[in-house]
């Protein structure tokens, strides 16, 4: 497995200019794949395994109950790309029934994509891995045939990371893989509309550990760019916008105070806030119906009983 040519550093440079743009502006928002460095991935990955938040688990279950009629829409010999690849936990499911020709695992978080892929390789030995670490929402370099292969390109997006887009975004994402999949699909994870409680408790866990995921946005800031502010000047704040149908996550001003970055003082009044993550939840129709706008057409889905989670297969324009 050789790493060196794709690796693609998102630099702190654009950390930097992307958090003073945020800052500069009204209201603030930055977004939120500046979350996964690596102690965010990692606490991403504790996220994953707490009791409240649902979409891990819930997935992982229609992933394991599913995989047979996944892997059949999938075909053999694909090209297996995923985005936002993570600990590469849930494609296992669909390796234990299928080899791809190639699997294309794209993330932001190097260290932790290149760690993820060792412990693959240990376990597929014959599985070729290419990791590219990049930002999967920007059209990334892909690895070349004859290192790829030629057979036809299938995309994983599970994790409902769609839903941290806004619809608009969505869909020109979906275009974009719509092209890059042509004559292949998207199987892709997508948390669907419920009770506003259990998605309040899914963002405001007991222990904690999703108010420290969306702090670690300025701890970041602090370690790698020098930002300047109170340790406890910022709170998290997390709570389900129902007319706009998504959890939104902020860091909330605790008085008026100056986080000082790179020389430049931005003052935020006490209850201002710095606006982190949407994570957009659809309706299974609303979903679809954006899929095919972007030129995906709808095949089969995959709900679980209590209707929390679907995974969805799109087929890729052939032409
Ligand atoms: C990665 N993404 C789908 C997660 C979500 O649920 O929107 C990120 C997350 N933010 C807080 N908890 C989990």
């Amino acid at each position: 497995m050789s790493l060196a040519p794709l690796l693609k550093a998102v630099s702190t440079h654009g950390f930097a200019a992307d958090l003073h743009q945020a800052l500069a502006h009204s209201p603030r928002c930055i977004a939120p794949k500046y979350f996964y460095d690596e102690q965010g991935s990692a606490l991403f990955e504790q996220i994953c395994e707490l009791p409240e938040y649902y979409p891990t688990r819930t997935e992982l279950a229609l992933l394991r109950q599913h995989a047979a009629e996944m892997a059949e829409m999938i075909g053999p010999q694909a090209q297996l790309i995923e985005y936002g690849a993570g600990a590469l936990n849930k494609v296992r499911l669909l390796l234990d029934r299928l080899l791809p020709q190639a699997f294309v695992p794209i993330d932001i978080s190097g260290p932790h994509l290149l760690q993820a892929c060792a412990a693959l390789q240990t376990d597929y030995p014959n599985l070729a891995i290419q990791p590219v670490v990049g930002d999967f929402t920007q059209a990334v370099a892909m690895p070349a045939p004859p290192t790829l292969g030629s057979g036809r390109r299938v995309g994983f997006f599970p994790g409902s990371s769609i839903g941290n887009f806004t619809p608009a975004e969505a869909e020109s994402f979906l275009a974009m893989t719509a092209v890059q999949l042509r004559g292949g699909g998207l199987l892709i994870g997508v948390d669907l509309i419920k009770d506003p409680d259990l998605l309040h408790a899914a963002y405001n866990d007991s222990q904690g550990i999703t108010a420290r995921f969306n702090l670690n946005l300025l701890e970041r800031a602090r370690r790698e760019i020098g930002a300047q502010f109170a340790a406890d000047g910022f709170r998290h704040s997390a709570f389900y916008n129902a007319p706009l149908r998504r959890i939104e996550m902020h860091l909330l001003s605790m008085r008026r105070q100056v986080l000082r970055l790179q020389g430049v003082d931005y003052v935020f009044e006490a209850g201002e806030t710095l606006h982190t993550e949407n994570s957009y939840k659809y309706s299974v129709a609303g979903f679809q119906a954006l899929a095919e706008r972007a030129g995906f057409r709808a095949g089969p889905v995959w709900t679980d009983a209590q209707n929390w989670f679907s995974l969805h297969w799109l087929q890729a324009p052939t032409s």
